[in-house]
């Protein structure tokens, strides 16, 4: 079967690449699944393998349409190959190779850059479905633990878009890297997965929610910038995840949203107009402001690490090679080269925060950071809007982009969520203030009782506006296998 719209459901691994005419690939393919569904039932969602859940299912790379939805057990669920469809007359669209046709095979010379690349991308996406396979037995409802379970399957068929590309176009040893990919486990000591924010815990469903509105944006800003790949079958496979990747961002933020929601309905219901007593707010079993203010500024600040170090001859070589370009490359209005241009970079210098300019090359994570901050201020500002609704006096905000650092410019210093530098005593001494203590999420934990109930939801958590595929609110997002 040729390269289509439509997916190729005929075969074990469904595609729309054509895979039944390419052997060689087919059976690479074929040997590695066997290893991912291993993985799959020892990593997976754990407890819910065998329930059925009601899932959408990618069939047509059409934006119109593409999915549908039915109930699926996970294992069964139809992972594949699908690609975005191949723009007639595409070209490299930045860097030194500007203007050239898209590669549609690695160049010779950039092929260790672009297995790096995917091969760091794909190790992400089993990393999350490891860090949230306990979360279904403490789901607030059967409509959340559906969307948790969605994630995890895309999640799934995000990694398989990358084992695909390695067994495709990087012979051995792209055989090897999708090895290692089953191989690595989040948060292990010895072999964990390659970034830091992919081996930390995600201990409640506030945690899974924050993550996917903060972490899985991050996600969305590389997939971006690799969808603007000159090597063209990088791009397609990009394209068709951002598709899936806006859903996992929906869960994120309408998730804290209905949180935000149901704890300014509970405190005006009991009265209480300071969302700064906490402790009568946690009295009424739900989650108060300042607490979700201290998960935001941890997820924020974990992920903020993702995008690597400021000034970065790396990301300068990425983008001059014309692997991997700038969010919305395309509609930037300048040369699409940069050997000329400069980038204001915030930097410390004698011991202040301050903005400096650098050449606009070597500053592409930090242009790319600062495009990932504005779209995390549109959703930070949707929360306000639900709280300001409530009339409650309070306010969330993004901490400063020094706050909490591992990695780059901020890394060696302590700042407060207001850029202010701290001495190491004078963090120690605030820090509970800023980070969930662990009293925080033995609280927040306390709460994780399962919600299963049809249409019901957990004390903390207010029901969605609409369901998922318009289904009426007591629909059985998932038959809970309680054998
Ligand atoms: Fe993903
Ligand atoms: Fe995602």
């Amino acid at each position: 079967m040729p390269e289509t719209s439509n997916v190729d459901y005929s075969t074990k691994i469904p595609n729309n690449v054509g895979l039944l005419d390419d052997e060689r690939v087919l059976r690479a393919l074929e040997q590695w699944h066997p290893g991912y569904i291993d993985w799959w039932m020892s990593m997976g969602p754990e407890g819910f393998q065998g329930s059925d859940v009601y899932l959408r299912t990618a069939v047509s790379i059409d934006p119109k349409g593409w999915a549908k939805f039915d109930y699926v057990k996970m294992p069964d669920y139809r992972w594949g190959i699908l690609l975005a469809p191949r723009l007639q007359d595409r070209q490299v669209n930045f860097g030194a190779h500007k203007g050239d046709k898209a590669w549609q095979e690695v160049p010779g010379e950039y092929r260790a850059m672009l297995r790096r690349l995917i091969v760091i991308q794909g190790d992400t996406e089993p990393a999350s479905v490891e860090q949230q396979r306990h979360l279904g037995k403490t789901a607030p409802s059967l409509y959340d633990m559906r969307n948790l379970f969605q994630v995890n399957v895309e999640e799934g068929r995000h990694l398989w878009a990358m084992v695909y590309l390695l067994h495709k176009y990087f012979g051995k040893d792209g055989r090897e890297e999708a090895e290692g990919l089953l191989q690595r486990r989040s948060g292990d000591v010895d072999k964990p997965r390659m970034l830091g924010a992919f081996n930390e815990a995600t201990p409640d469903w506030l945690s899974f929610f924050m993550f996917t509105f903060f972490t899985d944006r991050d996600g969305k800003m590389q997939l971006e910038s690799l969808a603007q790949s000159g090597f063209d079958p990088l791009s397609r496979t990009c394209r068709f995840m951002l598709t899936e990747e806006a859903h996992h961002m929906f869960v994120g933020e309408t998730g804290v949203g209905r949180a935000i929601e149901r704890t300014c309905q509970a405190m005006k219901e009991a009265g209480i107009e300071d969302a700064n007593d906490i402790a009568a707010v946690r009295k009424l079993g739900v989650i108060d402001l300042p607490t979700m203010q201290k998960k935001a500024n941890l997820h924020f600040s974990l992920s903020l690490d993702l995008f690597g170090s400021e000034v970065s001859t790396n990301a300068a070589n990425y983008y001059t090679a014309g692997v991997k370009g700038r969010f919305q490359e395309t509609r930037i209005e300048d040369d699409h080269i940069l050997t000329a241009a400069t980038y204001p970079v915030s930097k410390l210098i004698d011991g202040r925060i301050t903005l400096v300019d650098e050449p606009a090359l070597t500053a592409i994570n930090m242009r790319l950071r600062d495009d990932y901050v504005n779209d995390c201020c549109k959703g930070v500002e949707r929360w306000n809007k639900v709280i300001a609704k409530s009339g409650i006096n309070f306010r969330l905000a993004l901490p400063h982009v020094a706050f909490n650092r591992d990695i780059g410019e901020f890394a060696g210093i302590h700042a407060s969520p207001t850029g202010e530098v701290l001495s190491d005593a004078a963090w120690e001494r605030q820090k509970p203030h800023w980070l969930p203590s662990k009293a925080d999420g033995d609280f927040i934990a306390g709460l994780m009782a399962p919600c299963w109930e049809r249409g019901k939801f957990a004390s903390w958590i207010a029901p969605p506006r609409i369901g998922i595929d318009n289904k009426p609110g007591d629909f059985e997002y998932v038959k809970v296998d309680r054998a």
